[in-house]
């Protein structure tokens, strides 16, 4: 008597197939670890969007950019990016050293991208809206900021700059 006819009843797969699928769940566990490491060990930061503002009327802080004094060593300082001129409103800035900055920016209006050099803040700038990220500066230098965003035929000229100097 013959076996009766083993129906298998599990999917096939072909092994060209899965390896792919393989190396698609290892590619998903590299990039939840990269941003893991990146975001506790590293301290990497997701600009937080703060609030909306209106573009052809910022009032409050931003009718007057720059630093406000909240306590000794801990600032708010507000950075307004325009187009029409490529200029950061305010385009140079000074603080002392271990200072804890938090900045505020903002684009009067098109997209524009702010970057200050050698730290974590790196943020894309919208009108209409508030980019807040906030950075401890415990060694002296400059730290020149400058537009990443394409913005027009002054974007390269798009830049500023902010001195940490000893108390
Ligand atoms: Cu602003 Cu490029």
């Amino acid at each position: 008597m013959s076996e009766p006819n083993a129906t298998k009843k599990t999917l096939h797969i072909d092994p060209y197939e899965r390896n792919w699928m393989r190396i698609s769940i290892i590619l998903v566990i590299v990039f939840a670890a990269a941003v893991t490491i990146a975001g506790f060990a590293l301290g990497f930061q997701v600009p937080s969007p703060e609030e909306r503002v209106d573009p052809n009327n910022l009032t409050g802080p931003w009718e007057n950019p720059g630093l406000r004094e909240l306590s000794p060593g801990v600032y708010d300082l507000y950075i307004i990016g325009h187009a029409t001129t490529w200029q950061f409103d305010p385009r140079e800035v000074e603080i002392p050293v271990n200072s804890t900055v938090t900045f505020y920016v903002t684009s009067r209006d098109i997209q524009h991208g702010f970057k200050l050099q050698d730290t974590n803040i790196n943020m894309q700038i919208l009108p209409g809206h508030v980019s807040k990220l906030t950075h401890t500066f415990d060694r002296v230098g400059e730290y020149p900021y400058i537009c990443t965003e394409y913005c027009g035929v002054g974007h390269a000229a798009m830049f500023g700059s902010l001195t940490v100097v000893e108390k």
